[in-house]
């Protein structure tokens, strides 16, 4: 297959197709497989990154990968821009198109700022998470994992827990799933954040199979699955202000996957977190077998180097 990334916008998972997939998850494993060839191929390149909301793994990924891979990366901090005296983010990026960059990354806290950028940029443009939208590296590093562990995507039965109505990352994943065979989704969330119905009807639309549940079935779910995917709850994501407050408060805490929890599960069940977590997962099962998160976060520098190479590299 030809490299049919070279010069494209990854805004949302949606826009790739599984084939697409396939070859960026094989041409990443092949990264992971033999770095030391791929270590001067962005020689001469520059990433900017534009993160205006906290990341770690996601900004420290992205950047370590271009270092990686012998290019440079821009030194900005969008704490001390423009952005602050109340530039638009258009006007910041109409600016940054004018230094010629090879790639930008972004993060925003507003649903469809990675396609407004996308839309004034001319270089490609990579989506590192827009407000509850998309998180699309997120769901090809999840994809990368899932695949390293189990050997495939289809036929998996795969448990998503938590804040599954703000949640980008399970929002990217449950369509990215629905691009594999034969897929089983268990969601599992607080009554208030459950899938949002626009989005069941989507996956619904697509043919994907799911169940629903209450955070009581989590030790159900838990010895019935392939994966469980645990998110914490994002404060940040609720509307501002007493309602938005009174509503997180109601949900905050409330679910926990405790070890004792894990009794009678598959024998090769992986438990993965996009991460940061909290208090959602007890400290105790990252020491079990099951516990995945820290090896996915890792493998975002393979999937991260492969799309900023595979990106701006014909
Ligand atoms: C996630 C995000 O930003 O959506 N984090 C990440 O990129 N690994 C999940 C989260 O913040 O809860």
């Amino acid at each position: 297959m030809e490299n049919c990334f070279f010069k494209r916008d990854v805004i949302s998972i949606e826009n790739f197709s599984r084939e697409e997939l396939d070859y960026l998850l094989d041409y990443a494993a092949e990264l992971k497989r033999n770095s030391s060839k791929f270590k001067e191929v962005m020689n001469g390149k520059v990433l900017v990154p534009l993160f205006f909301e906290n990341s770690t793994r996601t900004s420290m990924s992205f950047k370590m990968a271009m270092h990686h891979l012998g290019g440079s990366v821009l030194d900005f901090d969008t704490d001390a821009s423009s952005l602050k005296k109340g530039e638009t983010l258009s006007d910041t990026l109409k600016m940054v198109e004018g230094y010629f960059p090879d790639v930008v990354v972004l993060r925003h806290s507003k649903d469809g700022a990675a396609q407004l950028a996308a839309d004034i940029l001319s270089v490609p443009l990579i989506n590192a998470g827009d407000g509850q939208n998309q998180h699309p590296t997120q769901t090809m590093l999840d994809l990368f994992s899932i695949k390293e562990a189990k050997g495939e995507v289809d036929n998996l039965e795969i448990g998503l827990v938590g804040d599954l109505k703000y949640g980008r990352t399970v929002h990217s994943l449950a369509i990215a799933l629905s691009k594999y065979k034969n897929v089983k989704i268990y969601f599992v969330s607080p009554e208030s954040l459950k899938v949002p119905q626009s989005f069941l009807n989507e996956l619904r639309e697509k043919g994907v199979i799911f169940f629903e549940y209450g955070l009581e079935e989590l030790e159900n779910v838990a010895k019935k699955v392939d994966i469980l995917y645990v998110t914490r709850v994002q404060r940040e994501r609720f509307p501002e202000g007493p309602e938005g407050e009174e509503e997180y408060q109601k949900v905050t805490s409330r679910y926990c996957l405790k070890k004792a929890m894990l009794d009678g599960v598959r024998a090769n069940l992986k438990i993965m977190h996009p991460l940061p977590k909290v208090d959602e997962i007890e400290i105790s099962v990252d020491s079990t077998p099951y516990a995945y998160y820290f090896e996915q976060a890792s493998n975002g520098i393979h999937i991260r180097k492969a799309l900023l190479y595979l990106t701006t590299t014909k």
